[in-house]
């Protein structure tokens, strides 16, 4: 099954709870949280009180993307905060195995991510230990960048590894998540779909956004090599 998590980096921030409410009705599996503090990625986002602020508002599983330097040194307050996924970037974390015990151990589901550059090798020891892989089809730091058409081999070499070895992983895919550059993420194993700019900026609303997103990954779904 497809889950559809819609970053709300795109949202209006000055709309926060209309936003979640809207995305609620619309049909989202996951609120899609970017954090970024302008060092990790040259752009600064939001924060704990934030996630803290929506776990209050909705039930929906909050997916936290941490775009931060030494990540490890906040997991115990974004899972206090109530993040109920929560994502580091390779890049980032020196002690990745210990970070991802740490979220485990806490409560929460552990998720590791890699920039576009970084090779899937660096998931070699790590991967039996993680719940998700989230996968950068854009550099991180910004909403509304193009797809890298790369990825897709990318997530069809993830995908593959994971079944090799016999796991169950999901493969997440974050960056210029549309309508037309969904399918082939799908068809190439990828199950949890980041978007931001295609669901909040869509002309006819954040609901009819959703479902043509989750309409245009459904059909990808029996493409899937076997
Ligand atoms: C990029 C963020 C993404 C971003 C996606 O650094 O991790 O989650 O919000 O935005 P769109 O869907 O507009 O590419
Ligand atoms: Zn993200």
């Amino acid at each position: 099954m497809i889950k559809i998590a819609p970053s709300i980096l795109a949202a209006d921030f000055a709309y926060l709870g209309e936003a979640i409410r809207a995305i609620e009705a619309g049909g989202a599996d996951y609120v899609h949280v970017d954090v970024m503090d302008g060092v990790f990625v040259p752009n600064i986002s939001i924060g704990l009180p934030v996630v803290a602020a929506l776990r209050k508002i909705t039930q929906l599983p909050l997916d936290v993307h941490l775009m931060i330097a030494a990540p490890d040194r906040y997991i115990a307050d974004f899972i206090g905060a109530g993040a109920s996924i929560l994502t580091v970037h390779v890049e980032a974390c020196t002690h990745l195995h210990r970070a991802v015990q740490q979220i485990r151990e806490m409560g929460a589901r552990p998720g590791i991510t890699l920039n576009p550059a970084t090779p899937l090798d660096t998931l070699a020891e790590i991967l039996p230990y993680v719940d998700q892989v989230l996968v950068m089809s854009v550099n991180p730091g910004f909403g509304g960048q193009s797809y890298i058409p790369t990825m897709t081999d990318k997530i069809a070499r993830l995908r593959q590894m994971i079944q090799s070895r016999g796991l169950d992983i999901d493969v997440e895919v974050d960056g210029g998540i549309d309508v037309h550059t969904a399918p082939a993420t799908v068809a190439a194993g990828a199950n949890v779909l980041v978007a931001g700019t295609a669901v909040f900026r869509h002309e006819a609303g954040v609901t009819a956004a959703i479902a043509a997103l989750r309409e245009a990954a459904q059909g990808a779904l029996g493409r899937q090599a076997p």
